[in-house]
């Protein structure tokens, strides 16, 4: 998979040089690239901001960077997201989604917003979405855009070693994950649940099943409508 970043802030992307997306990177399974915005701007303060028709609190991104941007790195294959608030909710299933596509771009906006027309144009060029992280605000895409690739890149195969684990885990298949333990059976006073230890793996499994829903009835009763 290829993934193209648009950014003012390329260095917050770092941190995807390490652990398992460094890995996959390092054996070509993903090749990601990062774009300061502010390289598409052809004035000499290197401007990506104005202030909002209308009036209003903040500045809003302006078009041309952002146009100048797209059109060196779209292509027929690609998805663009948007990281909004004002997005449509990003969960497993659309992390499941993007894992199939060859090339996603990630557009991070900062301030206000970017001005509307960019994600028109998009639209004529490519796929578009906006996505949103969650109910709440923060000060621009790059930290959903960081959550997004996580989530996405760990579902291309041979990126995490043991498939299994991503069967298993929360969300997968609609539940949260059962709770997990490992050595000592004793610790601190605290027990290992003694089903986990009698080697029965009908009656591990079936706990396992019991404790996901009386989990996902108690913390999160919404995923069971
Ligand atoms: N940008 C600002 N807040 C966001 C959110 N909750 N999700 C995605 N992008 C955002």
């Amino acid at each position: 998979m290829r993934i193209d970043i648009v950014t003012i802030f390329p260095e917050f992307f770092s941190v995807l040089d390490v652990s398992l997306l460094g890995r996959a990177r390092e054996s070509g399974l993903i090749e990601l690239a990062v774009h300061d915005l502010r390289d598409f701007t052809r004035d000499r303060h290197r401007t990506v901001d104005d202030t909002p028709y209308g009036g209003g609190a903040g500045m809003v991104m302006k078009p041309e960077p952002w146009g100048e941007a797209l059109d060196s790195i779209l292509d027929t294959e690609s998805i663009v997201i948007f990281p909004s608030p004002a997005g449509e909710l990003f969960t497993q299933a659309t992390a499941q989604e993007l894992a199939s596509e060859k090339h996603l771009v990630f557009g991070c906006g900062r301030y206000e917003g970017i001005d509307e027309r960019v994600v028109e144009y998009a639209a004529t060029r490519a796929r578009v979405r906006l996505m949103s992280m969650g109910d709440y605000v923060l000060n621009g895409g790059e930290v959903a855009a960081m959550a997004m690739i996580e989530a996405v890149g760990r579902l291309i195969p041979g990126v995490i070693g043991n498939p299994q684990s991503l069967v298993e885990e929360s969300h997968s298949d609609g539940l949260l994950e059962y709770p997990s333990y490992t050595k000592p059976a004793q610790w601190r006073g605290l027990e290992v649940p003694p089903v986990l230890l009698s080697g029965h793996h009908g009656a591990i499994a079936a706990w396992r099943r019991e404790q996901q829903l009386e989990r996902t009835r108690r913390i999160r009763p919404d995923l069971l409508d």
